[in-house]
């Protein structure tokens, strides 16, 4: 394990990302909230990137025991200023389909038992979330998959789920009537973590399965046979989307704290 370094830029994903990095070293970030996972640390291009693997090296959290604090906070510690995530999720939408890529714009959360603040004590803080996902980052997700000439779908609402069980058809009935068009577990509190430290955020997710009751069952293999498949074309999105953000952050979410503390 190297000793601690910095990067500005981080992806939070799946098992197979960290192959995105050039010359990588393997860091231990410790945080008040606990440590994170062993982290790489390489390069994009020019850039020193993190990579973030959510559920620990060997796929052993599930998303209910996620440190999503720890992890935040630790990426914030080493530097970086912009969080790129990847989910897998489920279709709610009927117009979506296994294999889509998707970069949702907004969210609901439905989970139940997770660190959900930084900000538990005074300050009070209430941050802003009009615009969940950072424009900058979104915006590039969706030009280079455009440039690879891969379909994605750049509106939707993703809901969270608490896991690790998958959700009854009810449920699913329920979200689509709500608005929802996608189901993950492991998109929140990660976004509005990353925003209450200023830190940019957005997710290119994939659809690996019709949700529940739109198909006879669910396994949890489906959902790694899609993202084998899709490994190839997200790396390739990542890595230019990466290579293209500018220095300077041009998005609200650089003083999400300004205007989030009631002035005394
Ligand atoms: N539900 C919740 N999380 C998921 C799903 C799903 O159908 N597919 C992949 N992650």
């Amino acid at each position: 394990m190297g000793k601690l370094r910095k990067a500005e830029i981080a992806i939070i994903g799946g098992t197979g990302l960290e192959a995105l990095l050039k010359s990588t070293k393997q860091i231990l970030v410790e945080t008040p909230y606990g440590l994170l996972p062993p982290t790489s640390v390489g390069k994009i291009d020019k850039k020193t990137v993190a990579f973030l693997p959510r559920h620990g090296i060997h796929h052993s959290v599930p998303p209910h025991q996620v440190n999503y604090r720890a992890n935040v906070y630790g990426l914030h510690k080493i530097g970086v200023k912009r969080i790129t995530a990847t989910n897998a999720v489920g279709a709610i939408n009927l117009d979506f389909k296994p294999g889509d890529l998707v970069v949702p714009h907004d969210l609901i959360d439905f989970t139940r038992c997770r660190q959900l603040t930084f900000y538990d004590e005074t300050p009070v803080t209430h941050i802003d979330v009009s615009q969940p996902y950072c424009p900058e980052i979104r915006g590039l997700l969706i030009e280079k998959a455009k440039e690879f000439g891969v379909q994605v779908r750049d509106q939707a609402v993703l809901v969270c789920t608490e896991g690790p069980r998958y959700e009854t058809p009810a449920e699913i009935e329920m979200f689509r009537q709500l608005g929802c068009d996608i189901v993950g577990m492991t998109g929140m509190p990660e976004a509005v973590l990353a925003r209450e430290l200023e830190i940019c955020y957005a997710t290119l997710c994939f659809v690996s399965n019709l949700a529940a009751g739109m198909q006879r069952r669910l396994t949890a293999n489906e959902v790694v046979e899609v993202a084998k498949q899709k490994l190839p074309i997200m790396q390739q999105i990542l890595r230019e989307a990466v290579k293209h953000l500018p220095e300077d952050r041009c998005c609200p979410c650089a003083h999400a704290l300004r205007d989030a503390r009631l002035r005394g």
